[in-house]
């Protein structure tokens, strides 16, 4: 049983691991130390750099409309929070399962985004025929190259995080979130909105990130380990974040519930006082992201806040895990248990952050003696309703 069970994990463990040689593989960071030539890295469906959506085309955009599920979900959240900060484009986000079936507006100039790691998610896939009946051009971010998704799509940025065989999305999704980081950057750049000066120190935060999740790797397994052992008998666990934070509050949850079968649940921080604060007692352990870009004063207060949050659940007796960066010594007072990650940009750091998460959901769900990369009830690719 042992044995199995080693076995059966390490697909998950070795799909975690490969995130730091996977990143620089997103084709859009090799672009150029400015990235303006990075339309030519966006193919079409023979693999060919694009032509049917032009620059100009991206400059037209007047919105983005994502569309995804699960995992791929929770990386349009990030990205929307990227998009609109960068690019100053207006960035809608839908469950491709509700998309189609709510008669969504036409708006024929706006981009539809498809995010899906195996490209063949059956509601990824209906929701895109939806965008292009109403009009949309879309744009497939994806892991697998010829896949139905990438097919029906004028344009795909390729993931290139190699083959995810565990059910849970690990390394899939950290490319995700770069690629709609390099998105952000481009549209900002063609539509004016960011000068080279900012773009080159964006790029080079970029490619200090593989450095930076090796590090954390080498660094926090260990402590996810004992996490595990303190609290894998916990029924319930609740992930906090605020701002581009919470969608991985979201995602940590999902890692959870996924491998190792505990309820869990991503809520953005500042909605705590509005109703799961009564959830709060010393049996709930909380989650909470609070990690900050000291250079940007909106991270900081955002920061803040989430301090004001962790100190309502610490005063209610909740059992708080925070997430902050290295040289944070004030949380340490704060809580019970903290895990530092290297600084980063703002709209970086939910790359660096989901690490620990899913280190934490892996050793949770080995120590419950749960099969790590085939979930029970659950398929890698959802190819039916
Ligand atoms: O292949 P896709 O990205 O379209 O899959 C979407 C979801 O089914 C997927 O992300 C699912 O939520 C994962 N198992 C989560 O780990």
């Amino acid at each position: 049983m042992a044995l199995a069970l080693g076995l059966a994990a390490a697909a998950q463990q070795r799909q975690t691991r490969q995130q730091p040689l996977k990143l620089p593989q997103v084709p859009l960071i090799r672009a150029s130390t400015t990235l303006v030539d990075v339309p030519v890295l966006v193919l079409d469906k023979q693999g060919q750099p694009l032509e049917s959506l032009s620059r100009d085309d991206f400059r037209a955009f007047n919105a983005v409309r994502i569309v995804a599920c699960g995992t791929s979900w929770h990386a349009a959240l990030a990205g929307k929070f990227m998009i609109e900060r960068l690019a100053r484009l207006p960035v809608d986000v839908d469950y491709a399962s509700e998309y189609r079936y709510r008669d969504p507006i036409p708006d024929s100039s706006g981009l539809g985004l498809l995010i899906t790691q195996s490209g063949e998610t059956a509601d990824t896939i209906a929701a895109q025929h939806e965008l292009i009946a109403k009009g949309s051009k879309t744009l497939a971010i994806c892991n697998v190259v010829g896949s139905a998704v990438t097919r029906l799509a004028e344009g795909v940025i390729t993931t290139n995080a190699g083959p995810e065989i565990g059910v849970a999305s690990t390394k899939a999704f950290t490319a995700q979130l770069t690629a709609l980081f390099t998105l952000a950057l481009y549209l900002a750049q063609v539509r004016g909105q960011i000068t080279d000066r900012e773009s080159l120190h964006l790029v080079n935060e970029l490619s200090r990130i593989p450095a930076q999740i090796e590090e954390i790797l080498r660094t926090v397994d260990e402590t996810c380990h004992e996490l595990a052992r303190a609290f894998s008998t916990a029924r319930d666990f609740l992930f906090l974040g605020r701002g581009i934070h919470y969608p991985i509050a979201l995602e940590g949850a999902l890692k959870l519930k996924e491998i190792s079968y505990i309820h869990a649940e991503g809520y953005p921080a500042g909605e705590m006082k509005h109703g799961p604060n009564a959830l709060i007692d010393e049996t709930l352990p909380v989650v909470c992201i609070a990690t900050q870009d000291p250079g940007d004063p909106s991270s900081v207060l955002k920061y803040e806040k989430t301090l004001s949050n962790i100190q309502e659940v610490t005063a209610r007796g909740g059992r708080v895990i925070a997430i902050a960066i290295q040289g944070d010594t004030h949380i340490a007072q704060l809580v019970e248990h903290v895990i530092h990650i290297p600084q980063s940009h703002e709209l970086l750091l939910p790359i660096l952050e989901v690490i620990p998460l899913q280190l934490l959901a892996y050793h949770m769900a080995v120590r419950r003696g749960c099969d790590v990369d085939q979930p029970r009830n659950l398929a890698k690719s959802v190819t039916v309703e």
